[in-house]
């Protein structure tokens, strides 16, 4: 197969500059994988920071140095260090400047498509359905366990560089269609590929505990192998930092999604939990009570819930898509978590049963129309609150000191990502301060 250097060749904005590297079958391939240099970008219209302040500059620059933000104000006090540097320079045309977004919720690694399903679904069969006839998430299971490391990777990058062409600079990654020691490593291995080799950060997390593969006949018995066989082998080969588990009714209980993130907090492993998504199980306090990073989904959740995600630090992650792609009439309800103080984020959910999406920017303009966010929200959802979703406060956000991730965008306020939804491009997408 040479479809990896064909996808690679077509990369925008790979100049002779690339520094390739070893990729899969012993080829080279790199997507704009850039010496770093400093970079600064000047002439902005309005720059947002997403910081604490929320501090907004109007005709600004922002100085990024070794990959990291060293200065950020107005255009006309640009330090003389900076504007005498041999650097990277672009003009941002008086546009809006924003952090890079943040997927924080993704299964882009899997085999095939559930494009019947789809149809399925159009014609009146439920998600759980035709679960329970051998589709779903178990199908996918097929496909995955059945494609090489190279299809794998193939077809993920393909969707990882329309998330990047749409302004995402961080996404994080599940595993769960492998449900088997050597598969769930295979997704793993693929991530670690993906790594090296297009520019967004990823952040993997180990979802063995997706579904009960046809192997096992319940849940414990499938749990007890997630926790005694998979997650010593997942944490010692060292891709993933998050554990998460999908609880659900006739998938896993809170019994076995306990074990199994118990199991993952000994190894180091970050919990995350797939909570209330079809029906409420108690997976938010499950979460809540073993320090998740995120709970995510959260249809069905209740006062109680939304009190305890008000009264913690576990961030409440929000998937418009799936919900739409599903057409199931319930959405989680955002607008009284932000009341109530719980922070938001919001995410693509991208798989190829519950929601085929890449677009992190519809996702903001479904939670302002469905959710009730603001779009004011809906931004921080995607940038501040999704890097928080991920442990990480130097992601999401622009000030001294974070990383050097940035869009440019062709419009002049982040408003207009939300309401003229999915026309808004980016000029420059910039990940530690390396454009691409
Ligand atoms: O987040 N709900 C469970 N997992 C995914 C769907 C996975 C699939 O259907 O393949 C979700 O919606
Ligand atoms: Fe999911």
């Amino acid at each position: 197969m040479n479809g990896l250097s064909d996808l690679f060749a077509s990369a925008k904005g790979c100049g002779e500059d690339t520094s390739a590297s070893e990729g899969v079958a012993g080829k080279h391939v790199a997507w704009c994988v850039r010496a770093v240099t400093n970079l600064l970008v000047e002439h902005i219209g309005r720059l947002v920071s997403m910081d604490d302040h929320r501090t907004t500059l109007v005709d600004a620059a922002i100085w990024i140095e070794k990959g990291v933000v060293a200065w950020m104000g107005k255009q006309s006090q640009i330090p003389d260090a900076c504007q005498n540097a041999e650097c990277d320079r672009i003009h941002a045309r008086g546009q809006l400047v924003t952090p890079g977004l943040v997927d924080c919720h993704t299964h882009v690694v899997f085999g095939g498509d559930r494009r019947d399903e789809f149809r399925l679904r159009a014609t009146g069969a439920s998600y759980e359905d035709i679960a329970a006839a051998g589709g779903g998430i178990r199908s996918t299971m097929a496909l995955t366990r059945g494609a090489t490391i190279e299809e794998l990777s193939l077809s993920a990058l393909g969707r990882l560089k329309e998330m990047h062409a749409r302004g995402v600079t961080s996404v994080e990654i599940k595993t769960g269609y492998g449900l088997s020691l050597e598969s769930e490593l295979k997704m793993l291995e693929v991530i670690r590929f993906l790594q090296g080799t297009q520019p967004m950060r990823l952040l993997a997390t180990f979802l063995g505990a997706h579904t009960v593969p046809p192997e096992f006949d319940d849940m414990h018995e499938y749990a007890r192998y997630v926790c005694s066989e998979m997650l010593p082998a997942v944490a010692k080969q060292g891709v993933a930092q998050f554990c998460d588990v999908f609880c659900e009714r006739n998938v896993f209980d809170v019994d076995a999604s306990r074990q199994v993130l118990e199991a993952g907090l000994s190894l180091g492993l970050r919990p995350k939990v797939h909570a209330e998504q079809l029906s409420w199980q108690g997976g938010t306090q499950l979460g809540v009570s073993l320090g998740a990073v995120s709970v995510d989904h959260l249809e069905y959740i209740t006062d109680t819930d939304i009190e305890l995600l008000a009264n913690g630090d576990t961030v409440a992650v929000v998937l418009p898509g799936a919900a739409v792609t599903l057409n199931v009439e319930r959405h989680a309800p955002a607008r009284r978590l932000l009341d109530a103080g719980a922070r938001v984020a919001i995410a693509t959910d991208c798989n190829p049963g519950s929601s085929m999406c890449v677009d992190l920017r519809l996702m903001t303009t479904l939670a302002t129309t469905l959710m009730g966010m603001t779009p004011d929200e809906a931004f921080a959802g995607v940038t501040c609150h999704a890097a928080n979703a991920l442990g990480r406060d130097d992601i999401g956000r622009l000030r001294v000191g974070a990383a050097g991730d940035l869009v440019i965008w062709r419009t002049d306020h982040e408003h207009n990502i939300p309401y003229r939804y999915g026309a808004v491009e980016p000029d420059y997408v910039i990940v530690g301060g390396v454009r691409s």
